[in-house]
């Protein structure tokens, strides 16, 4: 039994816990095991008002899995000393942008599920907060899963979706990839998850639904049922489940498991500056 030494506060909702006590610049195993222990539990967590540097995030990051290299660290979200490090942010230098998603509006999704192995983890710390907008949004998977009526649990209990993994959200090629030839996206390049995943570590089950605005499949269904179907599942996501809503402040951090969470964000003023960095860990082929 883990002998507790930190604090964990339920904030606002079920979904995430304000972690107090943890000294960024001093702990040890047994902190990291605790830290762990409430990821687990809640899904979110957030460290309020942090002072620490690029290093201490890549430092403190490194104890939960490799890091993941976002294909957006290869374009202009690469931070400039520290490769592990996601810059997100809309500011430029010499008219070119020097981090990734600009200020627009992120709709829901739990990051890269169109990889083979999406990230378990996600570490993102405020550096510059703009004066109102860029909230970002927190709900459990878990909790969609478990909260599904009983007919639509058996529609998707057992079943694959497929993932078109050849444009982003907003319609651009992804990273090495080409324009399809076919105009049915099921030919395409795409990854297949199971649409309910259980959690490596918890054994829960999680609604696996990857991003809005996306394609994707229930495989072997008529397409029209498949969307259909699919649309009733972000409904019922979206829409009818308990939201935990950061308002940043800088220094924050929110650490999420994307194996059980989704995300969104607001777009913000495009005059004023936000910049956040973040690092990713490596997570388990879903199954
Ligand atoms: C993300 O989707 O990881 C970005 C969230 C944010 O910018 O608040």
């Amino acid at each position: 039994m883990l002998k507790k030494r930190l604090k964990a506060e339920q904030a606002q909702s079920n979904v995430c816990a304000d972690i107090a006590g943890f000294d960024f610049n001093d702990y040890d195993a047994h902190d990291i095991d605790e830290v762990r222990h409430y990821w687990l539990t809640y899904g979110v967590l957030r460290f309020k008002n942090t002072r620490i540097t690029d290093a201490d995030q890549v430092a403190f990051s490194r104890n939960f899995g490799e890091f993941v290299i976002h294909p957006k660290q290869l374009q202009e979200g690469g931070h400039p000393t520290h490769p592990e490090i996601l810059v997100i942010s809309n500011a430029t230098q010499d008219g070119k942008p020097t981090g990734a998603m600009g200020n627009s509006e992120a709709t829901w999704h739990t990051d890269t599920w169109f990889y083979e192995r999406p990230p378990a983890g996600a570490i993102l710390r405020a550096v510059k907060i703009p004066p109102s907008g860029g909230d970002t949004y927190f709900l459990s998977t878990y909790m969609a899963y478990e909260t599904l009526p009983a007919a639509l649990r058996k529609l998707v209990d057992g079943r694959q979706i497929f993932f078109q993994n050849v444009y982003d959200k907003t319609g651009k090629l992804r990273l090495g990839k080409t324009e399809p030839t076919s105009k049915d996206f099921r030919e395409w390049s795409g990854m297949v998850h199971p649409l309910v995943r259980t959690h490596g570590e918890t054994g829960r089950k999680a609604l696996y639904l990857g991003g809005t605005a996306d394609k994707a499949w229930i495989v072997g269904m008529p397409l029209d049922e498949s969307e259909a179907l699919l649309a009733e599942l972000w409904d019922h996501t979206t829409n009818e489940q308990e939201v935990f809503v950061q308002q940043w402040e800088e220094g924050d951090i929110m650490m999420w498991d994307n194996r059980c969470t989704m995300h969104r964000r607001d777009s913000f003023d495009p005059a004023s500056i936000r910049i956040m960095h973040r690092t990713t860990t490596s997570g388990e082929r879903p199954i």
